[in-house]
Formats: structure tokens, sequence, C-alpha cells
């Protein structure tokens, strides 16, 4: 893999993004990877950010609670279809999801956390700032269409540490 600038490819990562990119995440040992479809691209803290949003309903959550790290490999080929499929609709609860489609994981050096072997790019991001969604400030369209049973997402903000071009 080959580390390239951020700002080289945050368009198509926020192109791709509604169709899916992997999330993963590592917590004592343990792997696991979710198809994630929302989130933000942005700079605060004179720092290039991406924002991961997870409900609290997700294995993710418990594994991202207990990291610093998370990545996020992205397909923007239209390749891995079955797979993003499998990762948005099964929990880590009950699959071993690596393993049930023999994904390979690469390894990094920032982090413990790998990423997704067979996406163009994978960013590496390290947690900076976590914020529970607060339904009372939330509009209420937004609550009757997303969050009918109130299963709201902690955003993740994360500082790209790397990104790698495969
Ligand atoms: C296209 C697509 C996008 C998704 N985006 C998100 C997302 O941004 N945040 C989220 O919490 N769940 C999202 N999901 C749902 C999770 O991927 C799904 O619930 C998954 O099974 C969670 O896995 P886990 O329990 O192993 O974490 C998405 C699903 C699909 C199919």
């Amino acid at each position: 893999m080959k580390k390239i600038e951020f700002n080289q490819v945050l368009n198509n990562y926020r192109e791709v993004l509604p169709q899916g990119v992997f999330l993963t995440t590592k917590a004592d040992g343990e792997v696991n990877t979710m198809t994630m479809g929302w989130g933000t691209v942005g700079y605060i803290w004179n720092q290039n950010i991406i924002m991961a949003p997870v409900r609290k309903s997700r294995h993710t959550h418990q594994l991202i609670e207990n990291s610093d790290y998370f990545t996020a490999s992205v397909p923007l080929n239209g390749q891995l279809k079955k797979e993003l499929q499998f990762c948005g609709t099964k929990s880590g609860r009950d699959y071993d999801k690596i393993d049930e489609l023999n994904l390979e994981l690469l390894e990094v050096e920032e982090c413990e956390v790998p990423v997704i072997k067979g996406n163009d790019l994978h960013f590496i991001a390290r947690i900076k700032y976590k914020q529970d969604m607060n339904i009372d400030k939330l509009a209420k369209d937004i609550v009757e269409k997303k969050y009918p049973k109130q299963d709201m997402h902690t955003f993740y903000y994360g500082e790209v540490v790397a990104v790698y071009q495969e």
C-alpha cells in the first residue's frame, strides 16, 4: 500500500460513502467490520477529520468504545458488494464476518486496527472526540424518519492520521 494525502481523495470518499464503506474496529483482540453509509468529512482543530456515526445497538459500538482508532476501507469501483451487504445486515455478535467472508486484513503501522484488503482507499483515524446524539436537539422530521425506536448514534470524530491507496 502507498501513503497518499487526504486532500487528494476526500471527495472520492464522500461520493461513495452512501453506497457503503467498511468501518473496522478492534478491541481486546477482536476485529469486526460493519458497513457505514453516513458520516462527515471536515476540518476541525486544524486537523483532517472523518466522523463515523455508530448506533448504540451495533456490536461495533462496543468495540469502538474500547479503542482509540477506527479504519475506513473504501471501494471506489463497485467491488465487494456482496461483502458490504453482509457486513451491513449481520452483526459481529452472531458472526465472525472476517472469517465468514474470507476477508483479508492488512496491518498498518499507525494502530492495531487493520484495514480490509481489496478496497482502493483506507483511512486510518484516531478518535479525538465522541458525542452521543441528544434527541431533544434533533429536528422532529429526522426523529420520526430515522429514529423511530430512538436507537441513537454516537458520533466518533477521528483525525485522519494516514491514508493508504492499494
Ligand atoms: C449501506 C448501509 C449503510 C449503513 N450505514 C450505517 C451507519 O452509518 N451507521 C450505523 O450505525 N449502521 C449502519 N448500517 C447498519 C450496520 O452496518 C449493520 O447494522 C451491521 O449489521 C452492524 O454490524 P455490527 O453489529 O457487527 O456492528 C448500514 C448498513 C448498510 C447496508
